[in-house]
């Protein structure tokens, strides 16, 4: 099914100039950005999002490394697009990652791990919802 989904790339990840390196995977692999912003996210922006973790102990820690410098937020359209961006960026922890994903080729540990992606498409929504406005997202007309 055509299926948005929301996309991040973490401020490890944007430190190291990988931006463009990375749009070219999504873009390679058929997915379209239909939104985009830099960001630099506030303690309460953060917690906002990741609030589903308040309880696990790396939740501070989360939290620190997400503000510690801008992100790249962007919303990702096409067939599939959950699975297909899961797919890309590989397992959460890089040491666990398939060859070849975002995660295994540019991430160090679990903590930063260069990129985040909706697990869902009802978490896709929210998140999308999170960051952008309706105005915000720029379906394509051709
Ligand atoms: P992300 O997909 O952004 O969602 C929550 C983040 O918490 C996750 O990626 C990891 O970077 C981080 N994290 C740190 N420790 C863990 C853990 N044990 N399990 C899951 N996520 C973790």
């Amino acid at each position: 099914a055509l299926e948005r989904t929301l996309s991040i790339i973490k401020p490890d990840a944007v430190a190291k100039n990988l931006v463009g390196a990375i749009y070219s995977r999504f873009e390679s692999a058929g997915l379209r950005i239909v939104a985009a912003k830099m960001m630099h996210l506030s303690k309460e922006q953060a917690e906002g999002f990741y609030a589903e973790h308040k309880e696990r102990p790396f939740f501070a820690a989360l939290v620190e490394f997400m503000t510690s410098g801008p992100i790249m937020v962007q919303a990702l359209e096409g067939e599939d697009a959950v699975k297909k961006n899961r797919d890309i960026m590989g397992a959460t922890n890089p040491a666990e990652a398939l060859a070849g994903t975002l995660r295994a080729d540019y991430a160090e540990t679990i903590d930063e791990n260069a990129v985040h992606g909706s697990d869902a498409v009802e978490s896709a929504a929210r998140e999308i919802a999170y960051f952008f406005s309706d105005e915000e997202i720029c379906p394509r007309t051709r």
